[in-house]
Parts: C-alpha cells; sequence; structure tokens
C-alpha cells in the first residue's frame, strides 16, 4: 500500500488500530502516523528492540509508507527499494548534513559546523574526501598492505604450530593498528604497538557507549564514558599527531584545513581527529570479524576464495615466502571476484544502517507511479537497507550466506530483481546518495587484503562449534556487532613443493581435513 494525495486523507483518529490519534491531524497526503502511547518516546522502546522486526511489522499494516514517532522525532519511513531513488536523488529538500552535523558534534564532542563560525569547513573537509578514491586511494591501500603485514608479521610469525585466539578480538587487534598506522602514522617510540593498543582500548570502551550518544543519552549518564572520549580526542592534540610519522594525505590534509580556522580550538581539532578516525574503523573492525566468521563457518567458500588467492599469487609469480612481500595493484583487487562476493555477502547480512534525510520544508515529495507523500518540515523520511538486503524476493533464502551470490557467469553480479523488475539499489551497507560513505573504497580495499593475507598465509579454522549471532542493540547504525566472540586457530602453511601446471611453486595445507566439520548454517 502506498500513501497518495489523491485519497481522501486518513485523519490520524480513524487510522488503522495501533495508529493514535494524539500527536498530529494528518494532512491531506501525509502517511499514516504510528504514534505510541509513551509520552515522548513513542514507540522508541519497541523501535529500539528490535528495529528490523517493528519495520517489517508496520509494513505488513500499514504499507510501504509511515511516520513513526520515535523518542520526539517524526520519522516518515519508506519501505518500497524502487521509490529510493526519489528520497536519494532530492539532495535539495531533503537536507543530510546539518542533521550529520548535530549528531557527529554531540558525539564527538566539537562545535557543531553548521553554526556559521566556521565558514565552508564542511565544504572543504568534504573536498578532502577525494584523498579516498583514484590515485590517492591506491597509494594508501599500498600503506594499508603494507601494514598488514607487518602486524600479521608480528603478531603471528611465531605460529609454526595452533594458536588460538578469539576471533573479534584478533580482527580487531589487526584491523585497529593497521588502519591507525595507515591514517594518522606510526607512533615512533620503542612501545608504539603499547600506545596504539591503549587508543584502541578506550576506543572500545568509548564504542561500547556510541549507540546510546546516537540515541541522544546525555553522556554524563554513560559512566565513565565521558572521560574515556577526553583521552581519546587528548590523543589527537597536536603536540602528540606531530610526532606520528607517515600519516596519509587525507589526514595531513584535515589538519591543515584545521589549522586555517582560528576559531577552532586544539581539543576541537583533536576531536574531529578522533571523530575520523571512529568512522575509518568503527564499521570495518565488524565488517571484517563476519567476511571472517562467514568464510571459516562455510568450508566451501573457504577453500573457493583461498584458491582465488593462491591462484593470483602463483599467477603473479608471488610465492609466500617466510617474509610478507606481497603487492596487490587495484585490478589484482577488484578482478578477486570470489573475495569480494564473499564480502559483499556478508556486508548484506550484517550492515544495518538508515539512510537519514531531514525536510528543509513543508513540501510534497513525488514518487514513483504518480504517488506523494506530504512532509512538514524538519520531517525526518528514513530508507532502512537492512530490509532490502533481507527481503527473499530480491534475495533467495535471505537468511543463508551464499558466498558466490554476487557472481554470475564468473563474473560480478550486478543485477538483482524484485517482483520482476531490475532494482537500482540492492547492496547499500555504505549508505547512499549524499551521505555516501566516502572511505568505501578503501574498507573494501582494507577488508580484502586482510583476508587474502590471512588466507594466503595460514590455515585457520574454527575451534568453538557456535553459532554467534547479531547483536542488535545498534540496529540503524552501521555494521552490527557479534553478540559474542568465537575462538579459532591459525598456523603458518606449511610449505610444500608440488609441481602444478609444470611450475614448481608453494603450497599450503588447504587440503587438511579440519579438526572437526561444522555443520553449514
Ligand atoms: C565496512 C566499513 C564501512 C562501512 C560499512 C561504512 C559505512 C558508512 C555509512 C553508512 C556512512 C553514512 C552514515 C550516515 O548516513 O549517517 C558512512 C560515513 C562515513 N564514513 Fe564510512 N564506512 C566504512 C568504512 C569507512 C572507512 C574505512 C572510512 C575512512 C577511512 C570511512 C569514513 C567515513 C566518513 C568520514 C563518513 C562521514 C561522511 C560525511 O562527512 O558525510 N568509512 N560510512
Amino acid at each position: 500500500m502506498v500513501v497518495t494525495l489523491h485519497r481522501k486523507p486518513r485523519l490520524c483518529w480513524e487510522a488503522k488500530p495501533g495508529v493514535s490519534p494524539s500527536r498530529w491531524k494528518r494532512k491531506t497526503g501525509e502517511p499514516p502516523l504510528i504514534n505510541g502511547w509513551i509520552p515522548y518516546l513513542g514507540m522508541a522502546l519497541l523501535f529500539r528492540k528490535d528495529a528490523f522486526k517493528f519495520l517489517l511489522d508496520q509494513q505488513k499494516k500499514l504499507g510501504d509508507i509511515f511516520t513513526v514517532h520515535i523518542a520526539g522525532r517524526y520519522i516518515t519511513f519508506i519501505m518500497d527499494p524502487f521509490q529510493y531513488v526519489y528520497v536519494i536523488r532530492n539532495s535539495k529538500q531533503l537536507e543530510f548534513h546539518e542533521f550529520a552535523d548535530k549528531m557527529a558534534s554531540k558525539t564527538f564532542d566539537y562545535p557543531a559546523l553548521s553554526k556559521g563560525k566556521f565558514p565552508d569547513l564542511k565544504e572543504n573537509l568534504h573536498r578532502i574526501y577525494q584523498y579516498l578514491q583514484g590515485k590517492p586511494l591506491d597509494i594508501i591501500s599500498d600503506h594499508m598492505m603494507k601494514n598488514l603485514q607487518d602486524i600479521f608479521e608480528w603478531k603471528c610469525s611465531q605460529a609454526t604450530d595452533w594458536e588460538t585466539e578469539k576471533m573479534y578480538k584478533f580482527c580487531c587487534s589487526v584491523m585497529f593498528e593497521a588502519s591507525f598506522i595507515t591514517l594518522y602514522g606510526r607512533v615512533p617510540a620503542a612501545d608504539g604497538h603499547k600506545v596504539i593498543s591503549e587508543i584502541r582500548d578506550k576506543f572500545i570502551k568509548f564504542d561500547a557507549s556510541f549507540p546510546y550518544l546516537a540515541a541522544n543519552i546525555p553522556i554524563e549518564l554513560l559512566g565513565a564514558t565521558k572521560k574515556v572520549r577526553k583521552e581519546l580526542i587528548h590523543h589527537f592534540l597536536l603536540q602528540n599527531m606531530t610526532k606520528w610519522l607517515g600519516g596519509s594525505k587525507v589526514v595531513q590534509a584535515r589538519q591543515d584545513i584545521f589549522e586555517k580556522y582560528e576559531l577552532l580550538g586544539d581539543y576541537d581539532k583533536a576531536a574531529h581527529h578522533f571523530a575520523f578516525l571512529w568512522a575509518s574503523v568503527g564499521n570495518t573492525i565488524p565488517a571484517t570479524f563476519w567476511a571472517m566468521y562467514y568464510l571459516l563457518r562455510h568450508p566451501k567458500a573457504l577453500a573457493a576464495v583461498r584458491d582465488e588467492i593462491d591462484h593470483l599469487l602463483h599467477s603473479t609469480g608471488q610465492k609466500r615466502g617466510p617474509t610478507y612481500n606481497i603487492h596487490l595493484t587495484r585490478e589484482q583487487l577488484d578482478n578477486l571476484v570470489y573475495l569480494e562476493s564473499a564480502l559483499n555477502e556478508s556486508l548484506r547480512m550484517c550492515s544495518s544502517s538508515m539512510n537519514i534525510r531531514i525536510s528543509q520544508e513543508d513540501f510534497v515529495l513525488k514518487l514513483e507511479g504518480n504517488q506523494e507523500v506530504g512532509l512538514r518540515k524538519g520531517d525526518w523520511i528514513a530508507l532502512y537497507p537492512q530490509i532490502l538486503h533481507m527481503d527473499p524476493e530480491v534475495y533467495e533464502d535471505p537468511k543463508e550466506y551464499k558466498f558466490d551470490r554476487y557472481i554470475e557467469n564468473g563474473k560480478k553480479k550486478t543485477t538483482f530483481y524484485k517482483a520482476g523488475r531490475k532494482l537500482k539499489y540492492f547492496l547499500m551497507p555504505f549508505g547512499s546518495g549524499i551521505s555516501m560513505c566516502p572511505g568505501r573504497f578503501l574498507a573494501m580495499n582494507e577488508m580484502k587484503m586482510f583476508i587474502f593475507l590471512l588466507l594466503a598465509r595460514f590455515d585457520v579454522e574454527l575451534v568453538e562449534n557456535k553459532a554467534v549471532r547479531l547483536d542488535n542493540s545498534r540496529m540503524g547504525l552501521g555494521i552490527l556487532l557479534p553478540d559474542v566472540d568465537i575462538a579459532f586457530r591459525y598456523k603458518l602453511r606449511s610449505l610444500r613443493k608440488r609441481k602444478a601446471l609444470g611450475l614448481e611453486v608453494d603450497i599450503g595445507c588447504s587440503d587438511m581435513p579440519p579438526r572437526f566439520v561444522l555443520p553449514e548454517l
């Protein structure tokens, strides 16, 4: 069901059951309102408990467009993916940046940019995202590859026999340090690893409070979070950052821009750097975990991806030697179609970001098929792509991990259908339109490189036979975390000489029997 202007308006007190009369008199063309009976909170508790289920339930009752009162905000959800484009391309009447600025400045403790005190700062910062694309992306990806190899080497080179670790902790430790060094530089002190792991531990504490901060809960109510945030921000004061060596162009360019704004204090600049760190690892770490977890849980997927990796190494003459010295060009990374498909599949299953826009004026949003939605100034519009990602009409057996879902005839598959119609948007872990993640290409490269190095160098397997589920407390905020950590073990792949295709190449023991056979989930 879709709301149209042409129908007699449904006033909220004559709405369907569950639709409360208490807030608005609905104007013509406005979607049905689910108000809830708790003052101020509205439907916040139910939404927070399980947003995915809540939205599906409302869609069943009310159709593809409805408004929900959540903690003082009135959010209109557009559930039909064919209508997404009309929201995404309307960046004039549907604004994003002011909303994001308000939320980020509060969460990361810097003065809001949109208050007029910092003319063009937002635009200048956005211009810098060019350093995460094209040629600069190749450079930063090369650095990431080198840093990942150094960290694997430092952390894992002694693993001639099985080493057991917790998987989330492992992904977090490797990805945090590699990302940190790549973006901000190496901490030159003898205890450089220790300094970064201290920052990481504080980051994990802060990140645990992130959903509450995003829900507008005052930081004073969140235990030690305020203190931890302050300590984290202090790490990024200029006097500390200038000591770090070999940081990225993107961070350097941000520093240069901040220096031009006298009204931005030292602490404020540091807070901006901290916010960028959060953006660069907050989603990448759990996404890397899910990529690894699903691969290890699915032996066929693991074998196919490992095969692709080995094949690339052999075909480019890069043997796995005692030290890491692997180089991958952009083209080679792009051509890892099985690895990319497996990553996309895990992103499909674990991402839960809500794409929000704010209506700048009272206006009528025109949708496909002459449908229209009346919006008021200040209304929120939201797309919730997790519904699309789990739609059985788009993805057969959506709860199943199928590592090759994004491959067709050996090539990347980019055509997906719903009700026989081709979808423009079918996978949206990185958001959309004006709010699309500027780090998405780097993120994909980083995750590919992590899995590449892990599988090129190690035999890896789970040692616990338990299912890990999504922790829903971050629904709507990005990549969901696992509800528990899980143990896995790794060992350097033993190098056996074998003649393959007439060439003598190093091969690993991927044909080794696993310790136990896990059921496919
Ligand atoms: C799997 C990894 C990642 C995912 C799933 C992800 C997802 C997203 C999403 C959904 C948004 C939009 C948020 C919104 O609509 O409110 C976003 C924004 C952003 N992301 Fe990412 N991201 C990832 C990795 C990265 C990396 C590696 C970087 C940088 C190195 C990065 C930098 C940013 C920044 C700076 C923004 C804010 C953009 C703005 O100013 O509007 N992200 N990300």
